[in-house]
């Protein structure tokens, strides 16, 4: 091993940077060869000058130190390297998607989102020199070079971030993983190194499934009508009813993309099952592709399927019939890769043809598990999304203000409601649930209300209120009634955190197929897809009039309430208390409301010139 150098003055190496705009693989490699040859130059000590870069105090809930890592173990690391112009990427997010700008609906290249995210030269240098002088090589996981990637020992890693990993059991499952409570940089790295990982980050799945009830109602579907829509099944065609959703997408175009985390699988002989059964008009659905991120399989062994996944593409392709829809299962080839940012860096190496223009993502995890460096750079990384044109959409979590249970954690630290993420960023939409309840003496009229696991709350970590202004005026409203509708809350929520969900459709008594069977389902994750797939349906019309897709959907969404059915009853239970009402306007249940369809889809297409008399 190698003592570690100190970063010589990178002149030399500067000389040899690629041009601007052409950060591929090949450059990447001669220029490591040139920063080995610089560092060799002016080897120096530098273990007492290292800085302290991020720590957490104590193991986290849920988690033992089982001791030393073994000195040989090969860790597969990765490093976040600062992005030569984060804020002229967030400018550009803001423009393409701000109307009235004159580059409204001008969604940027692979390449030219590169220009803002790679690092700068000095930062590459300076990181490769470093690395160089411990015998390490990286490559770059992503166009823009602003993430590298590279194994070495723990031995190794304990040296270059003066550190000691540990192994730490998860004491539910006793799956065991190698992190470190606090690591260091070199002095002269701070600012050029963002973070590294595995490091101080503890879930190695990297989130949580959103709670999916699901209630088996039936061994077979004599309960289940097709078209069935009362408090106890919700079928598509129940959907298009509350939603005033059309049954079908008179020119398809555009894609939806579902992704699927933790080896859900998402089963082809259950969305045809399903396709059969609730949309008769349909004569059989689409073949959905499929994409691999981090090893991940989609088996197609019915005993195999994931609730999630089938549920997920029942109510993609189920609604937005003929969208071409993608299907990406994220592995578990590297158990330390978190989710998120393994799909982020799956699309960061891919042409905008290669983006769908509406991404679903149905899971979620709690706000505080994230270091706020992670959570920080996977949010800018759906913002680089936007800027590439693709409507993000989260589910919120199916815990009301309790957030995603976490086995062995406490539910509601000090009594606080638990934000969830990546819901919390400001550059996605996240999507609440309903439920519905018929009306006995009006037949076919239905009352929405907030379903009560639907996930909301005010985010603690993206509290830049410049980031979410869209919503400001909408939640504002909600805050100024808060003190009445609750008095005794305050402390338990962050009213100056983005607040959320955005929007949501209806989410309780979903009727869906898996592993062959007939059940229901309750979940965000259900209106997730529903929104998905209407926006999927508005991209369709908008596409066909030759409009660029809707893109990053919120400030769309807030200029149009009128086109939401305002929900006012109901409530997000949870750490002891009723959780937020849902009220007029605005609220942190049920967002601005449910889609009315025509009344969106004409906004849509309006979009963005004002639209009059909505
Ligand atoms: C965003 O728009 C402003 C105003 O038109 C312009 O000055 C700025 O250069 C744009 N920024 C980016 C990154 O495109
Ligand atoms: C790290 O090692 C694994 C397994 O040997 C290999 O597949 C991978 O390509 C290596 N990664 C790098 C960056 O060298
Ligand atoms: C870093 O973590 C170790 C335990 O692994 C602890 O002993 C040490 O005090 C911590 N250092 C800092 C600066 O937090
Ligand atoms: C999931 O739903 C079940 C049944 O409604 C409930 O008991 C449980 O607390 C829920 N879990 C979460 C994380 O909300």
């Amino acid at each position: 091993m190698q003592e570690l150098l100190t970063r010589s003055t990178p002149s030399t190496v500067r000389a040899t940077m690629p041009a601007k705009g052409s950060y591929g693989m090949v450059s990447y490699l001669i220029l490591a060869t040139m920063c080995f040859a610089a560092a060799s130059a002016s080897p120096r000590g530098r273990r007492a000058d290292m800085t302290l870069h991020e720590y957490i105090t104590s193991v986290p809930a849920g988690f033992v130190d089982s001791g030393p890592a073994k000195p040989d173990t090969i860790l597969d690391l990765r490093i976040a390297l600062v992005q030569n112009n984060q804020d002229g990427l967030i400018e550009a997010f803001h423009n393409v998607s701000t109307p009235g700008h004159p580059s409204f609906g001008q969604y940027l290249s692979l390449e030219e989102v590169a220009e803002f995210t790679a690092p700068a030269p000095d930062t590459v240098s300076a990181v490769n020199i470093w690395l160089e002088a411990a015998g390490l090589s990286a490559s770059p996981t992503t166009f823009a070079g602003d993430w590298l990637r590279l194994n070495t020992t723990v031995s190794t890693a304990n040296k270059l971030l003066d550190t000691t990993f540990s192994i730490f059991t998860d004491t539910k499952t006793g799956q065991q993983s190698i992190r470190t409570l606090n690591y260091s940089i070199p002095s002269d790295l701070v600012g050029h190194i963002e973070f590294v990982h595995p490091t101080i980050f503890f879930s190695s799945t990297g989130s949580a499934k959103s709670n999916s009830t699901i209630v088996a109602r039936a061994p077979n579907r004599n309960g289940f009508p097709w078209n069935g829509c009362n408090e106890d099944l919700v079928t598509p065609t129940c959907v298009q009813r509350l939603h005033g959703v059309p049954a079908t997408v008179p020119h398809p175009a555009g894609s939806i993309g579902v992704s699927g985390i933790g080896d859900q699988y998402a089963n082809d002989e259950d969305l045809e099952s399903f396709m059969r059964y609730y949309r008769p008009d349909i004569p059989r659905p689409d073949v959905f592709l499929e994409v691999s991120v981090n090893g991940g399989k989609n088996d197609q062994d019915i005993t195999q399927a994931g609730e999630e996944a089938d549920l997920d593409m029942q109510y993609t392709m189920g609604i937005a019939v003929g969208v071409p829809t993608t299907f990406y299962s994220i592995g578990r080839a590297n158990p330390d890769v978190v989710a998120f940012e393994a799909l982020l860096n799956y699309f960061q190496q891919n042409p905008n043809k290669n983006l769908p223009s509406v991404l679903l993502t149905a899971y979620s995890a709690r706000e505080s598990q994230f270091p706020t460096a992670l959570s920080r750079r996977i949010c800018t990384g759906y913002a680089d999304l936007g800027a590439r044109g693709v409507s993000v959409i989260f589910s919120t979590g199916d815990g009301g203000v309790a957030g995603p249970e976490l086995p062995g954690v406490e539910r509601c630290p000090e009594g606080k409601f638990v934000p969830v993420f990546p819901a919390s960023c400001p550059y996605v939409t996240s999507v609440g649930a309903t439920a519905i309840q018929s009306v006995p003496e009006h037949v076919g009229t239905f009352i929405q209300d907030a379903a009560a696991i639907s996930g909301g709350g005010f985010s603690n970590q993206f509290t830049n209120s410049a980031e979410f202004s869209w919503q400001s005026s909408a939640v504002d409203s909600y805050l100024r009634n808060l003190p009445r509708l609750h008095p005794t809350y305050a402390g338990k929520y962050n009213p100056f955190g983005r607040a959320y969900p955005d929007v949501s459709t209806v989410g309780s008594e979903i009727a869906m197929d898996y592993r062959g069977r007939a059940q229901t389902a309750d979940g965000t994750s259900a209106s997730a897809a529903i929104f998905a797939s209407i926006i999927a349906m508005i991209n369709a019309e908008r596409l066909a009039q030759n409009k660029p897709t809707l893109g990053f959907l919120n400030r769309f969404l807030y200029a149009n309430p009128n086109a939401f059915q305002d929900i006012t009853r109901g409530s997000n239970p949870g750490c002891n208390t009723a959780g937020f009402s849902a009220t007029t306007g605005w609220d942190p249940v049920t967002g601005l409301g449910t889609p009315i369809y025509n009344r969106l889809s004409a906004a849509g297409l309006a979009w963005p010139a004002p639209l009059h008399n909505a």
